[in-house]
């Protein structure tokens, strides 16, 4: 009898789905409360056929070369995979899964929740009233900037970054966009228009960002870019936190330079305790949820299953992000 192959699942996910993989793998699942430390997943991967990874956990080279050849399949259940160390798996042959279109409108409300609460000052108002402070109406009391009407600057134009223009649509906005190539088909069903990054940054009252972190967007946004956006304008991050060089960012809002931010990532995760952004009223900060709703989170699951189970029977995984291992050398 052939033993069944191994797979090791760092936090707990659908159990339909985790059912799914028990009926073709060993599964070994970190019970924890929350993410493994780097030495359990390094220890566990040794010992694994497949891991089952989050964007939290960082599988690096060493790791990775460290598990291979047993480890022959890594499936992460998210969109973005900038904690794994992918080259090293492509040299190594092991396809790395992620989940690409399941989560784009989750993420997308998410950017918007952050744009409104950042511009009407939602988490502040609220806060104030939570604490028994109840400001008589007045003409100064508490107010923000206007969304409706106002001109959002989207960085990274792909499945996030449009369905972001289309909500702008709903507001009536001046929809711009920046990517490394325009997306001319894309922008002409959202009325979006193509700038170079530095125009974008000029012209925007909102900027959001939607890329993946790489190092060419590592701190894309630095002191130069803030210094370029228009005073009182709004950072969304809902992308990546080193995709924004924190100090850089810090000193655009504590100038008044920038009005707001909406940050759904930060560098580094979490965001350490005696960071100054933490006491800031006009930044509203949540804890890496853009794609935290029930319903997303169980169709990323079932996908990082269909990736896993598919590679593990020497099938292509229908979404990888390094499908140069399937083309035969
Ligand atoms: C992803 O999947 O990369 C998102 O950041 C999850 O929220």
């Amino acid at each position: 009898m052939t033993s069944l192959p191994r797979v090791f699942i760092t936090q707990a996910i659908d159990p339909a789905a985790t059912q799914r993989l028990s009926a073709a793998a060993e599964v070994h699942a970190w019970d924890g409360p929350s993410a493994p430390p780097y030495e359990v997943i390094a220890e566990e991967a040794k010992r694994a056929d497949a891991l089952l990874t989050m964007l939290c956990d960082r599988i690096d080279a060493a790791l990775i070369t460290a598990a291979a050849p047993r480890l022959r399949v890594i499936a992460q259940m998210a969109v973005g995979y900038d904690n794994i160390a992918v080259s090293t798996a492509t040299q190594l042959g092991i396809p790395v899964g992620n989940t690409p279109g399941v989560l784009t409108e989750t993420t997308a409300d998410l950017a918007w929740a952050l744009l409104m609460a950042a511009a009407r000052r939602v988490v502040e108002a609220d806060g104030e009233v939570h604490e028994h402070i109840w400001r008589p109406w007045g003409p100064n009391v508490l107010t923000g900037a206007d969304v409706y009407g106002a001109t959002l600057g989207i960085i990274g134009f792909g499945r996030i970054g449009q369905a972001m223009a289309r909500r702008a649509q709903g507001f009536g906005m001046r929809i711009l966009y920046s990517s490394p190539q325009p997306k001319p088909e894309a922008a002409a069903s959202l009325s979006a228009a193509y700038l170079p990054l530095p125009e974008l940054l000029a012209q925007a009252d909102y900027v959001s960002l939607h890329a993946y972190l790489t190092p060419a967007t590592y701190h894309l946004m630095g002191r130069e870019q803030f210094a370029m956006m228009k005073p009182g304008a709004i950072l969304i991050n809902t992308a990546r936190g080193g995709m924004v060089d924190p100090s850089a960012l810090l000193d655009a809002l504590q100038s008044g330079h920038l009005s707001a931010a909406g940050l759904d990532v930060t560098e580094p995760e979490p965001i350490p305790t005696d960071s100054p952004l933490l006491g800031m009223k006009n930044v509203v900060i949540t804890p890496h949820i853009g794609s935290a709703s029930r319903a997303t989170r169980v169709k990323m699951a079932q996908m990082t299953v269909d990736n896993l189970l598919a590679a593990l029977q020497h099938q292509p995984m229908p979404y990888c992000a390094n499908p140069q291992v399937y083309i035969k050398g």
